[in-house]
């Protein structure tokens, strides 16, 4: 990570979007982070439903208690069938259309993806990112 990037120890979040809580991506957020302390919100952990589905035991809520209370966001990503995975795409969905977006302003974002060969995903999965940072008033920030 590059150092202008390092922030105080409690002010990153790395919201892995695997279905597993400590495998490939766990490790490629551990080894990108590099020693600097972090929390770790496994996605797989939650039940975030599609936009449009209202159940009551929806925990969309409870993500982004935890997203409030940091600066900076570090999403990393596994490949599901050359993309992001869909735990993250339905949170990107679900953060862009809550009524209080405004929470996010500010905030620095990154993203990676791993995958048995990411090359097809690398620049989609940034563009994306990228375009919501944009459109959310957040700070995009290479890894
Ligand atoms: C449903 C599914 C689809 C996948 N599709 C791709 C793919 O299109 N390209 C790729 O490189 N890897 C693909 N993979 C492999 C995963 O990206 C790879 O095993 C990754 O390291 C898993 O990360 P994890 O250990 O955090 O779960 C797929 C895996 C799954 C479960």
């Amino acid at each position: 990570m590059k150092r202008s990037n390092q922030l105080n120890n409690d002010n990153i979040l790395f919201i892995n979007a695997s279905q597993n809580r400590n495998g490939n991506t766990a490790q490629t957020g551990r080894q990108l982070l590099n020693g600097t302390q972090y929390q770790q919100l496994d996605l797989v952990d939650y039940k975030i439903y599609q936009i449009g589905q209202n159940y009551p035991d929806d925990q969309f809520a409870e993500v982004v208690d935890q997203i409030q209370r940091v600066q900076y966001l570090v999403l990393g990503t596994p490949v599901y069938w050359h993309a992001i995975s869909g735990y993250l795409k339905v949170l990107l969905e679900r953060l862009s259309q809550m009524d209080n977006p405004d929470i996010l302003r500010g905030k620095k974002i990154s993203v990676f993806v791993q995958g048995a060969d990411p090359s097809d995903t690398e620049k989609p999965t940034k563009n994306v990112v990228q375009r919501f940072a944009n459109v959310l008033g957040m700070d995009y920030r290479e890894l």
